[in-house]
């Protein structure tokens, strides 16, 4: 019987069964109860609380400008709604860099203010030491390379990441010291296929991607994107299972009409 169906509650340690048996981990972004409620009961192995939430739900163009508390608000609701997933909160932008003591500090106040399982941060070498400071107080971190979206106005642009050999190579350079200090799982975003699959092979803990191909241990996708309520964005890698702008479009405009015509509320919708 695979992990999935045995399990009550996902732990770091059953994710790392799940890859040793070779079972995909299912990951995907939530922000609020009553989605996270829906997700968690689907059986997700883990909700990421991802600062994505910048995006879609604050309506900003990048993920910098999610503060601290904002996340801990929406991962104390995602944490409400939660029987079985591991929910995963990300340290957002200015929360971690460059001071560990900060790190620290800011991870602590995601545990404690909103009870989550774990946090996420971007990068490599140059966080090591906030990953290591954090996961001294008995916090599971999960790293995340390739593409890391608070370092867009560094690169440029949201294209493909670690295409040449140098980047390559130190991206599994990263991702066997992450390895190394002790992080549970790495999340690999936006890298050629073959890297990331050779990435998972090297490496003991999970490895998920999104935009990263089939070769690692499991998928993550935001939820907006795969059910069609963002439209704009259209990268390759996207799967919509759904359309849910247009049929909630659709959902309020015919709303709209049975008030505007006195349709609604008929003779059963009253008291
Ligand atoms: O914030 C987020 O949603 C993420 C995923 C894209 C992995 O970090």
């Amino acid at each position: 019987m695979s992990v999935h169906k045995e399990i009550k509650r996902i732990t770091t340690h059953v994710l790392q069964e799940m890859k040793a048996k070779g079972e995909k981990i299912s990951m995907l972004t939530a922000y609020d109860f009553s989605l996270a409620k829906i997700v968690d009961e689907a059986g997700m192995d883990i909700i990421l609380v991802g600062d994505s939430a910048s995006n879609v739900m604050a309506g900003h163009e990048t993920t910098l400008p999610i503060t601290l508390d904002q996340m801990i608000y929406h991962a104390s609701s995602v944490i409400r709604a939660i029987k079985r997933s591991l929910v995963v909160v990300d340290l957002p932008f200015g929360a971690y860099q460059g001071d560990s003591k900060e790190a620290l500090r800011s991870a602590i106040r995601i545990m404690k203010e909103s009870e989550a399982h774990s946090v996420k941060l971007e990068g490599g070498r140059e966080v090591l030491e906030s990953v290591t400071r954090i996961l001294s107080a008995g916090i599971p971190v999960m790293g995340h390379l390739g593409l890391t979206p608070q370092s867009i106005y560094k690169f440029g642009t949201y294209t493909v990441r670690a295409k040449e050999t140098e980047e390559a190579n130190r991206l599994i350079e990263d991702a066997k010291i992450l390895e190394e200090a002790g992080i549970f799982a790495l999340i690999l975003e936006k890298v050629p296929a073959k890297l990331a699959e050779k990435v998972a092979k090297e490496l003991t803990i999970p490895v998920i991607g999104i935009g990263a191909g089939g070769g690692v241990d499991g998928q993550v996708l935001v939820m907006h994107d795969m059910l069609g309520i963002t439209q704009e964005f259209s990268p390759r890698f996207l799967r919509r299972y759904h359309n849910l702008y247009q049929e909630m479009l659709g959902a309020f405009t015919t709303y709209i009409d049975d008030v505007k015509t006195g349709d609604f509320p008929n003779e059963k919708e009253q008291y």
